[in-house]
């Protein structure tokens, strides 16, 4: 489906030109991708009506718009006096059609797995499907917990997309040990708990991001966590088939997004950007501490809560920055973050060594080796293990390259910024999967100063 913003100049390969000046300027990157999901499939699953604005427009959200469309929620977009607004009038738990045809999800994980956690609570069938950076995505780590709750799941092998699920009719509350720290395997588990009688229990090795716990407690679930009992773990605990009341969302800006121009204004000589709006969740903000750690000069102004979530405008001033040690405890916290830390690792002076990040190899491509190919194309010195990337930095990045990005959204938005500061040019060779997240990438950071070019057949 495509985005209502256009992208055009998305399409194909793309280079940054070297910039010439420092980046300045004001900016509110868009909406947070995660909440975005979670605003739309749980008020789906709510009684009542609910507006939504700030909601990303990007491929993933709008793909995942569609598909619970098809299970039998309405969802209109609207142009409202401040800007668009999203409603959502829900079929309450267990309250989904069967939809029609097959449901494509795109590029989108967190949407197909929380999608399967959804449907597997009601008792409806549905087919799903993805591209082919998703149909190679693992999708055992839902199906089977998810199989235990009553559904049942029919994939190609490895567990992989296509897959057709058959609901549960009566499903059963279920008490679950995480191997990974995976907020789409809390979450799909969780929107299944929602229509199971008793208590669904997951614990995860570290705390993931608690954007569906957060939104589920404010719409009147009974949902707690905290550490487990035996100190292993972190552990949530949801109370079934409560009254789910819809609820109005404004989604802050995506941190994760904002992690690109805060990098390029970081290494960028010169730079002095503000983002604002931006959602801090602790959860969700390991990247700011990070390059914080590494020296960089990010000024946190204005916090305060948006509908239950942590938000702050940054000022980011470029930085002489230092290689750093990061442990594998804030894993979670920056997952989609290591791409972008890696090139601001490339420019900083030292080694920055990257532990217990193993998850990377099963994003949207292999972030690892992807990162390792293409800064080795540029010139850096880097190592890569099983779970680890290690980045000695240099104060001169040669370029000269093109880059492999593989689907991968931020792959490409990654090696943009690094043509910002490399001698001679860095091309991405697509960078269309960047409007799945950031469909404004390039027209935000033209706004700041950075000039991209496609280049010459
Ligand atoms: C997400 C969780 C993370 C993250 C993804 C979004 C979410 O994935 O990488 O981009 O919205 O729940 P995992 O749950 O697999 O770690």
């Amino acid at each position: 489906m495509g985005s209502p913003l256009t992208a055009a100049g998305l399409a194909g390969p793309l280079f940054a030109l070297h910039a010439k000046a420092g980046l300045s300027g004001v900016a509110r990157p868009p909406g947070d991708k995660s909440i975005s999901h979670r605003s739309l499939i749980l008020n789906a699953m709510a009684v009542g009506h609910a507006c939504v604005t700030g909601l990303l427009e990007g491929e993933d959200v709008l793909d995942m718009a569609e598909a619970l469309r098809q299970l039998g929620a309405r969802i209109e977009r609207r142009e409202g006096n401040n800007g668009v607004e999203w409603h959502v009038d829900g079929v309450g738990i267990q309250g989904f059609l069967e939809p029609e045809n097959i449901l494509n999800m795109g590029n989108s994980g967190t949407a197909a797995r929380l999608l399967a956690g959804a449907i597997a609570g009601s008792a409806t069938f549905a087919v799903m499907t993805g591209d082919a950076s998703l149909r190679s995505r693992p999708m055992a780590r839902v199906t089977e917990p998810l199989t235990r709750m009553g559904a049942r799941f029919w994939t190609r092998s490895k567990g992989r997309l296509p897959m057709a699920i058959k609901g549960a009719t009566a499903p059963m509350a279920l008490d679950y040990t995480s191997p990974v720290a995976s907020a789409q395997v809390k979450s799909a588990l969780l929107l299944a708990g929602l229509a199971a009688p008793g208590e669904t229990r997951i614990v995860e090795p570290t705390m993931s991001r608690d954007h569906t716990e957060r939104l589920l407690s404010r719409m009147g679930a009974s949902i707690g966590s905290g550490t487990n009992s035996d100190g292993s773990g972190w552990e949530v605990c949801l109370k079934g088939q409560p009254e789910l009341t819809a609820i109005d969302v404004d989604v802050p800006a995506d941190v994760s997004s904002a992690a690109f121009p805060m990098v390029a204004a970081l290494i960028t000589p010169g730079s002095e950007i503000r983002l604002n709006h931006i959602g801090l969740n602790p959860a969700r903000a390991g990247l700011v501490t990070t390059l914080q750690e590494m020296g960089g000069e990010i000024e946190i102004m204005n916090q305060r809560d948006v509908g239950g979530e942590p938000v702050g405008d940054l000022c980011v001033r470029a930085s002489n920055l230092k290689g750093v040690f990061v442990p594998p405890e804030r894993a979670a916290s920056m997952i989609d973050e290591y791409p972008i830390l890696a090139v601001a690792a490339a420019v900083a002076e030292g080694q920055t060594t990257m532990q217990g990040i193993g998850e990377l190899r099963v994003k949207e491509s292999d972030r690892i080796a992807l990162m390792a190919q293409g800064l080795t194309a540029a010139g850096i010195k880097v190592s890569e293990s099983a779970d680890e990337l290690v980045v000695t930095g240099t104060s001169q990045i040669a370029g000269g390259c093109i880059v492999k990005t593989a689907l991968d959204h931020r792959i490409a938005m990654s090696f943009l910024i690094l043509g910002l500061v490399s001698k001679r040019s860095v091309v991405v060779d697509d960078a269309s999967p960047i409007t799945t997240s950031f469909p404004s990438f390039q027209s935000l950071m033209e706004s700041l100063g950075a000039e991209f070019r496609k280049p010459i057949k």
